[in-house]
């Protein structure tokens, strides 16, 4: 049965629930400092000690804004408590959710689905009193029901006291916004299978609901989908406006314009309709390709079939960096080069472009997937800086949360530790990662640091005249770049 309700508040007689949280990355460690400022008392476990030590002295391992203070205010508190144990969680909690990992299968599509699994049996082999386990973490459709198996024969088998049911509750947080998206989520999804798992979850989300976020009370299938859904949609939002792209950097036109005209139309709505370098992170790419694994084996090949084409167009974004940084750089030198290819420089770089780009030194200016973030998992910015780098390049690196997990995937790059010391000197500026620092940057005073006036605005955040006035050559994405054999670079 599937209802929606809102402004629902729980019952105040019951005690204050307890709450584990299994996992503490970026889901988990923003959902336990979270439900600890909802008011709860809060135990997270991770199975690497070096990080629950790490939390338990109120360090977060990761850049995440505002979590930082609510982690330090709830460990001194005395609300937010570590452990390695499932002893302790099992015994304790009567909520446990389940915020591990399920990154892409190496070589596969599909998601690696044994954290979340191992993360289930443990608990079921160790959890000694009446509780609800939640699933936060994204998984392919049917996970849920398989868990409830694997739930049902552990428990069978470990013969421990207390009813133990399971629920599914996805996460829809942003990196560099968890925080808000956990406190003021836009709306709760439940997929529960009975009164008892939807009230605990009323319970634990009473703070949310009585400021009237969505309540949304469904099967274990339709939770579980909600969540792929929302981020294919995303990313086929992104792959839309950026296959546009590739028409006006071909016929000319301004992808800026387009987005904003087309997102008038409230059915459509302009977010996420920013034209660049496309999508990247530890989400995203890695739930569309493990939805198209998931149809697949339900028989399903082809109703997916178009996200393949969107991974696709998303990934030709960081080509065609990689090739406009050739063709400013040969434009930069006096060579006359015609339009832009799209996809002509590829993972590969051609000797071609080898030719142009050794030796140039290259301002990296962002690693990170996105701003307010130190993730680069598939970071469209660090691919092309490594793409820049192999093919010759002399890369100076910044980005101002990204460079040390960026230095652990690719350590030979350069790395700076300012914007200075990023564009001193430099032939060419490649913008990748949308950061406040990059976007105020005045053009003339970069001018007076760089050795030749090129940037390239993989984002299109940086006003053209600007920086054209300033004398650089300017080019950026969705926008026509032609060379001196064409005349000057479109605005
Ligand atoms: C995404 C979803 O937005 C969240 O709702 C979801 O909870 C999360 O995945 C998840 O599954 O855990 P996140 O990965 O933090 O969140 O990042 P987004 O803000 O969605 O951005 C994803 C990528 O798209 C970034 O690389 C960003 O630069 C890019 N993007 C975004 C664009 O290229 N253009 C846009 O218009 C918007």
């Amino acid at each position: 049965m599937t209802s929606v309700a809102s402004n629902q508040s729980a019952s105040s007689t019951v005690a204050p629930l307890r709450i584990s949280v299994v996992g503490t990355g970026y889901l988990g460690a923003t959902h336990a400092a979270c439900m600890a400022e909802l008011g709860f008392e809060v135990l997270g476990l991770d199975v690497d000690p070096a990080k629950v030590e790490a939390l338990s002295r109120g360090e977060l391992p990761f850049h995440e804004p505002g979590l930082p203070e609510l982690l330090i205010k709830h460990v001194q508190s005395g609300r937010l408590r570590f452990t390695t144990s499932y002893e302790d969680v099992g015994a304790w909690a009567d909520v446990h959710f389940i915020g591990v990992g399920t990154p892409q299968k190496p070589g596969e599509s599909a998601a690696d689905l044994r954290y979340v699994e191992a993360a289930v049996r443990s608990l079921a082999e160790h959890i000694t009193r009446d509780a609800l386990i939640v699933g936060k973490s994204t998984v392919p459709v049917g996970t849920a029901t398989t868990l409830k198996d694997l739930l049902a024969t552990t428990r069978a088998t470990a013969s421990l006291p207390g009813t133990v049911e399971l629920a599914w509750n996805p996460e829809f947080l942003r990196e560099g916004y968890a925080v808000k998206d956990t406190l003021t989520p836009d709306r709760l999804v439940v997929g529960v299978e009975s009164e008892h798992a939807e009230n605990l979850l009323r319970q634990v989300y009473a703070q949310p609901l009585a400021t009237g976020t969505p309540w949304i009370s469904t099967d274990f299938a339709t939770a579980e989908l909600v969540k792929v859904a929302a981020n294919a949609f995303l990313a086929t939002k992104i792959s839309f406006i950026n296959a546009f792209s590739e028409i006006t950097e071909t016929v000319g036109g301004d992808i800026g314009t387009l987005a904003d005209a087309i997102g008038h139309d409230p059915r459509i709505g302009r977010k996420f309709l920013n034209a660049g370098v496309g999508f990247g992170g530890g989400c995203l790419p890695k739930d569309i390709r493990a939805l198209q694994a998931r149809v697949s084996e339900l028989g399903l090949d082809r109703t997916m079939r178009f996200l393949a084409e969107m991974d696709d167009i998303n990934l030709r974004r960081r080509d065609r960096v990689v090739d406009l940084a050739v063709q400013v750089l040969a434009h930069d030198r006096g060579d006359a080069t015609g339009p832009a290819g799209h996809g002509g420089a590829g993972a590969v770089p051609s000797p071609a472009a080898v030719e142009v780009l050794h030796g140039r030194k290259i301002a990296i200016l962002g690693v990170a997937f996105k701003p307010h973030s130190d993730d680069v998992r598939d970071s469209p910015a660090l691919d092309v800086a490594n793409r820049l780098y192999t093919a010759g390049a002399d890369v100076a690196v910044y980005d101002p949360q990204g460079n040390a997990n960026a230095a652990k995937r690719f350590p030979r790059l350069g790395y700076v530790d300012t914007l200075a010391k990023a564009i001193v000197g430099a032939d060419l500026i490649v913008l990748l990662t949308e950061w406040d620092e990059f976007k105020t940057m005045d053009p003339h005073d970069v001018a007076r640091l760089v050795d030749r006036p090129n940037i390239i605005d993989a984002r299109n955040v940086l006003n053209p005249a600007a920086w054209i006035e300033a004398g650089f050559t300017h080019a950026a994405l969705g926008h026509r770049f032609r060379g001196l054999a064409q005349g000057p670079a479109d605005a």
